[in-house]
C-alpha cells in the first residue's frame, strides 16, 4: 500500500506572467485580549505586473496595515498573500529579511523620512540595497546616480544627509531608493499627501513614467483626485474593508458603493462640483444604515 505524501501547496511556477501580487481573504488584527480590534477584514486584491493600482480611504480605514501585512510587518490573521508567485504568508522573520534583500518588493513609507537613515548621505542611502545584494561598490554608486536623476534631482544632492533635503525632494529620494533594486512591486504609502500641489505633480508625473519600466505600483492615498490620474484601477478600503475595486475610470465615473460617492464628493476636480453638505449627510446616512 502506498500512503500519499502530504499536501504542499506548491510555489506556482513564476515566468513572469502570473499576477505579482496576490491578496486573499486578509485579514489583520492588532492588540489581545480585550483590546483585540479588527482592522482589516477578508481583502483580497490581485495585482499584475507593471499594473498601478490605488488603495483609497479614509484615515484609520487600514491602507498602512494592508501594506505592512503584505510585507509581512504585521502579522495577518486570515488569508493568505503571494508575491510574484511566493507563498509568504507563514513566513517567519528569517525569510521575511532573505525576501526583503532580493528586492523584489519595496515599501516607501507613510513618513519619508523613516524611508531614510539620517545618518547616511543621499548616496549611501541609495547604494545601500544594492551592496546588501553584493552589487559593487563602484557599480552601485553609479546605479544610485541614474536613479537620482530618473526621479529628476541633480546629482549635486548624493552628499547631502536627508535632513538637508526638502520635503519634496526626500520624497523623491525615497522613490528613487525603493527602484534601485528593480522590484517587481513597489507600494508607496501616501507618496504626495506631504508634498505642495507643485511637487505633488512632479511627483505623481514621476510614477507614471516609471510604469513604461514594468513595476507594478500601489499608490495608498486618503485622496481619491490625487491618485485617480495615475492609476489603473481603483481599490476602496472603508473600516478595514474593501468595498470597490475597478477601473479608475469607472471607480470615478460610475461609483457604486456610497462611500466612494462621498470620497468624490471631497474631489472636486474630479466630479465638477463638491457635494454640498445633505449630499454628503445622506451618503453617511446610507453607510451607517
Ligand atoms: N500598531 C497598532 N496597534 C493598534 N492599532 C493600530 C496600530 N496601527 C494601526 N492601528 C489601528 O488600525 C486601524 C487602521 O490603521 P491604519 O494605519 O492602517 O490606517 P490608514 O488607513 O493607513 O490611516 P491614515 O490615512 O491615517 O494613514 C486604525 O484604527 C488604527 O488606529
Ligand atoms: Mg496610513
Amino acid at each position: 500500500m502506498t500512503t500519499a505524501a502530504p499536501q504542499v501547496k506548491e510555489a506556482r511556477p513564476e515566468d513572469g506572467t502570473g499576477p505579482v501580487l496576490e491578496v486573499s481573504g486578509l485579514g489583520v488584527h492588532y492588540g489581545r485580549g480585550r483590546k483585540r480590534r479588527r482592522a482589516l477584514h477578508d481583502v483580497t486584491l490581485d495585482i499584475a505586473p507593471g499594473e498601478a493600482v490605488g488603495v483609497i480611504g479614509e484615515t484609520g480605514s487600514g491602507k498602512s496595515t494592508l501594506a505592512r501585512a503584505v510585507l509581512g510587518l504585521v502579522p495577518a490573521s486570515s488569508g493568505s498573500v503571494r508575491i510574484a508567485g511566493e507563498e509568504v504568508s507563514a513566513y517567519g522573520s528569517r525569510r521575511w529579511r532573505a525576501l526583503r534583500r532580493r528586492g523584489v518588493v519595496q515599501y516607501v513609507f507613510q513618513d519619508p523620512l523613516r524611508s531614510l537613515d539620517p545618518d547616511l548621505t543621499i548616496e549611501e542611502s541609495l547604494a545601500e540595497p544594492l551592496l546588501i545584494q553584493g552589487v559593487p561598490r563602484t557599480e552601485a554608486a553609479l546605479r544610485a546616480r541614474s536613479f537620482l536623476d530618473r526621479v529628476h534631482l541633480a546629482p549635486d544632492l548624493l552628499a547631502r544627509l536627508p535632513g538637508e533635503l526638502s520635503g519634496g525632494q526626500r520624497q523623491r529620494v525615497a522613490v528613487a531608493r525603493a527602484l534601485v533594486t528593480e522590484p517587481r512591486l513597489v507600494i508607496l504609502d501616501e507618496p504626495v499627501s506631504a508634498l505642495d500641489s507643485a511637487n505633488r505633480v512632479q511627483v505623481l508625473e514621476i510614477l507614471k513614467d516609471l510604469r513604461s519600466s514594468g513595476v507594478a505600483l500601489v499608490l495608498i492615498s486618503h485622496d481619491l483626485g490625487s491618485v485617480a490620474g495615475t492609476a489603473d484601477r481603483i481599490a476602496v478600503l472603508y473600516r478595514g474593508e474593501l468595498v470597490e475595486t475597478g477601473t479608475a475610470d469607472d471607480v470615478v465615473r460610475r461609483p457604486r458603493h456610497p462611500y466612494t460617492r462621498l470620497l468624490l464628493g471631497s474631489a472636486p476636480t474630479l466630479r465638477g462640483r463638491p457635494a454640498d453638505r445633505a449630499e454628503r449627510e445622506a451618503l453617511r446616512a446610507q453607510l451607517d444604515a
